[in-house]
C-alpha cells in the first residue's frame, strides 16, 4: 500500500511537472536533434540557434555525435518508440519518407504555402520535403559528396596542377607520398568508405552511377565496371595512413589543414572546418571535384522533419520551419556550413570561391541532367539497401573481400534488401 500511495505519488508529481514544464516553455522552444558535432558544423549551427533565440524560441539540444547521422538515427528511433518525439530532427533524404510512411511526421502546409516554398526550393530537394503532397521537412541546405579538399602548399610542391582524371590523381598521390605526407587523409567508418564510393563510381561514368545507384540495375552492380571501381577503391586504400580505422572525419580534415595530409575525398561539409580554421580557398586548399566527375554531382540535403508534437509545441515548429528558409538565413548558415542554400533564389555574393562553385555546379547538373541523389548519404536508396551496400563497401576497402567477390557480394545485397 505505501508503495503503490508512494509510485502514485511521484507520477503525479512527475505529470504535473511536465505540465508545469510544457506550460511555461513549450509555445516558444523546441527540442532539435541532429550530428552537428564537428568544430564547422557546431558553427553553423550556432547561427540557427542565435536566429531562433533572437525570435524568442529556446533552443534544446540533442547531440547525438557520428558523422553521416547513423547513430543519430538510432537515437531517434529509441525516442520515438518511447514515444518522446523531438520537435525537429536533422535528416537525410529516404529516411524522412520512411518516417513520414509511418505517420510520425507534421504537417508544414500552410506555412509552405504562406511563404512560397513551392516556387524556391528545387524539386531534387521537394521530393524528400513532401510526402503524399504535404510538406513534412524544411531544407536547411544542399551539400554534394563528389569533392576533394586538397593542401595548396602541397600541391604546390607537386606542380601545382590540380588532377584531371584518375592517373593524375594517383600521380598526384605518389608525389604526396614522396614529400613524405600521408597522401589520403581518411577515417576507416562505413560512411566515410561510401562517400569515397560515391565519388570514384560517378568517376566511372554518369550513366554508370544511375545504373547502379539509383536504378540498382543488377547487371551494373555485379558488372565488370563495378569491378574496376572497387580497384580503385583498393588503390586509394594503398595511400591512406595506419591510423585510419575508426577516426572521425573532421580530424581526417584537419590533417589536410595542418599539411600532414595531401587531400581528403569528402562532402563539402569539409569545408566547415578549412574555414573555421580561417583557411581561404586557392591560398590555402583547393577545392575540386574529384577526378573525373567535373560537370556531375551526387548531392544529399540536410532537411529538419518535423515530428507530430503537441498542439501547444506547434508554433515554435512552424516559426522554426520558417526561420530556415529565410534567405538572409539560407545564405548566412551555409556559408559557414560548407554547402549550398536549399533556395534557388538565394544570392552567391557572400559565399567564398568554393561557395560559388558549389552553387553554380549545382545548377549546372540541375540543367545537363547530370545531379543525382548521393548514396552515401541517403538520397539514393531507403536505408535497408544503403546499409547493404555500406557493409560490402567497407569489407571490401579493409581487405576482407576482393574485388570479384565485392562485385558479386554488391548485386547479392542489394536484391536482398530492395
Ligand atoms: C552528412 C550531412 C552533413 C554533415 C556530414 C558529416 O550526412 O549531410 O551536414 O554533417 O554528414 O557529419
Amino acid at each position: 500500500m505505501r508503495k503503490f500511495l508512494t509510485t502514485t505519488a511521484v507520477a503525479a508529481i512527475m505529470m504535473g511537472g511536465m505540465a508545469g514544464a510544457s506550460a511555461v516553455h513549450a509555445a516558444e522552444s523546441v527540442e532539435v536533434l541532429h550530428w552537428w558535432t564537428s568544430g564547422g558544423e557546431a558553427a553553423a549551427l550556432d547561427v540557427l540557434k542565435k536566429d531562433l533565440e533572437s525570435k524568442s524560441i529556446s533552443w534544446t539540444d540533442m547531440p547525438v555525435a557520428g558523422g553521416g547521422g547513423t547513430e543519430a538515427m538510432t537515437v531517434l528511433r529509441a525516442r520515438v518508440t518511447s514515444g518522446n518525439a523531438p520537435t525537429a530532427v536533422q535528416m537525410l533524404g529516404f529516411d524522412i519518407l520512411d518516417w513520414a510512411k509511418e505517420g510520425a511526421l507534421g504537417n508544414l502546409d500552410e506555412i509552405a504555402a504562406k511563404e512560397g516554398w513551392d516556387k524556391v526550393i528545387p524539386t531534387a530537394l521537394q521530393q524528400f520535403s513532401k510526402y503524399d503532397g504535404h510538406w513534412i521537412a524544411a531544407p536547411v541546405n544542399v551539400h554534394s559528396t563528389n569533392w576533394m579538399w586538397i593542401n595548396k602548399a602541397a600541391l604546390d610542391k607537386a606542380g601545382g596542377k590540380e588532377p584531371a582524371n584518375w592517373d593524375e590523381l594517383v600521380a598526384l598521390l605518389d608525389n604526396f607520398k614522396a614529400q613524405g605526407i600521408t597522401p589520403v587523409a581518411h577515417g576507416g567508418q562505413p560512411w566515410q568508405d561510401a562517400t569515397i564510393f560515391d565519388a570514384v563510381v560517378l568517376s566511372l561514368g554518369t550513366d554508370f552511377y544511375k545504373k547502379a545507384f539509383i536504378d540498382l540495375d543488377p547487371a551494373t552492380l555485379g558488372g565488370a565496371e563495378m569491378k574496376t571501381a572497387f580497384d580503385r577503391m583498393t588503390k586509394l586504400r594503398s595511400y591512406v595512413d595506419d591510423n585510419f580505422s575508426g577516426r572521425d572525419w573532421n580530424l581526417a580534415s584537419a590533417m589536410v589543414i595542418e599539411g600532414k595530409a595531401g587531400v581528403q575525398f569528402m562532402g563539402d561539409w569539409a569545408k566547415g572546418e578549412f574555414v573555421k580554421a580561417n583557411k581561404v580557398p586557392g591560398t590555402d586548399f583547393i577545392c575540386m571535384r574529384f577526378p573525373g566527375t567535373q560537370g556531375s554531382v551526387t548531392f544529399n540535403s540536410d532537411q529538419f522533419a518535423m515530428f507530430k508534437v503537441a498542439d501547444d509545441k506547434v508554433p515554435a515548429q512552424l516559426q522554426m520551419a520558417a526561420a530556415i528558409e529565410n534567405p538572409a538565413f539560407q545564405s548566412a548558415f551555409n556559408v559557414v556550413k560548407g554547402s549550398a542554400p536549399a533556395r534557388t533564389d538565394v544570392s552567391d555574393e557572400a559565399f567564398d570561391a568554393c561557395g560559388k562553385k558549389a552553387i553554380k555546379d549545382l545548377a549546372d547538373a540541375n540543367t545537363a541532367g547530370t545531379l543525382y541523389g548521393s548514396m552515401a548519404h541517403g538520397h539514393a536508396n531507403p536505408a535497408s539497401v544503403k546499409n547493404a551496400i555500406y557493409d560490402v563497401v567497407t569489407r571490401q576497402f579493409n581487405g576482407e573481400l576482393t574485388s570479384e567477390e565485392a562485385v558479386t557480394e554488391l548485386a547479392a545485397a542489394v536484391e536482398a534488401a530492395k
